[in-house]
């Protein structure tokens, strides 16, 4: 269903945006399923975070065989760097290529899920930034779909960063302790930690920036909530 791009709310405490204006690709209105479309060349190739997650789910799955949903999918670039023991699911508002293990549909018309099954891992990374007025809906729906002793690994950007960017798309913009506290309304949260830090609002580019965070999952005090991009959320059902 096509829906009206959302308004663009101001960052939490009020701060000044330092937002680049980016045009509308081809003309399609921000969180519409053309929009949505044509920005997933973006995410076709493994980008940083991409690879990190990649790299804490496999870590995190142990040795176990487990199904696992990947809410707001993108092009399914996920899936190829997982670990072949878990089995990937993807649901997002643009699929380009159908396939069998992969849903259209957009999230805030119908309920999360995937034919009824439930999941050992449910992993959302830069999603919830677009939901806006759905958050404590979704995340419902999402904690309903794990398995008992099952993980939701989320992301969410740290708008409390020195240089904080907001991209055009987003209507959901809270602080990271927000965001937080509504997932424990749903989850435990067992670790929260940046998904990189960065001088600059964005991944990390240069190899050694890249590398250097790639291996670390720690929140350090200040400096995480300064420098830190976005943040991880290891969470399990509560
Ligand atoms: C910033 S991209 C992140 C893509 C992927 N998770 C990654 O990290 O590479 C946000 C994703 O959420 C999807 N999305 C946004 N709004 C959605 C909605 N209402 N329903 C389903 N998917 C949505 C977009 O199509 C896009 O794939």
């Amino acid at each position: 269903m096509a829906r009206e791009a959302g308004t663009r709310p101001a960052l939490p405490g009020g701060s000044v945006e330092s937002t680049a204006s980016l045009p509308h690709p081809a003309g399609a209105p921000p969180g519409t399923k053309d929009f949505w479309r044509q920005e997933h060349t973006k995410f076709a190739a493994p980008h940083y975070r991409l690879e990190k997650t990649a790299r804490l789910i496999n870590r995190i799955s142990g040795s176990r065989h487990l199904d696992l949903l990947d809410v707001g999918c993108g092009p399914a670039t996920l899936g190829r760097l997982l670990h072949p023991r878990i089995r990937y699911f993807g649901i997002d508002i643009a699929v380009a290529e159908p396939a069998s293990n992969l849903r259209e549909a957009d999230i805030l018309d119908v309920p999360i899920g995937f034919d009824g099954r439930r999941f050992g891992i449910v992993v959302s990374q830069g999603v919830f930034e677009y939901l806006g007025g759905h958050q404590e809906q979704k995340l419902a729906e999402i904690a309903a779909l794990l398995e008992e002793d099952g993980i939701f690994l989320a992301t969410y950007t740290n708008f409390a960063h020195r240089r904080p960017y907001v991209y055009e798309a987003f209507t959901n913009i809270q602080s990271i302790e927000r965001f937080r506290g509504s997932l424990e309304e749903h989850f435990i949260v067992h670790r929260a930690f940046p998904t990189s830090y960065n001088w600059n609002h964005g991944q990390p580019r240069r190899a050694w920036v890249r590398q250097a965070n790639m291996r670390f999952n720690a929140d350090l005090p200040v400096l995480g909530r300064r420098l830190g991009v976005e943040y991880f959320f290891v969470c399990s059902r509560s």
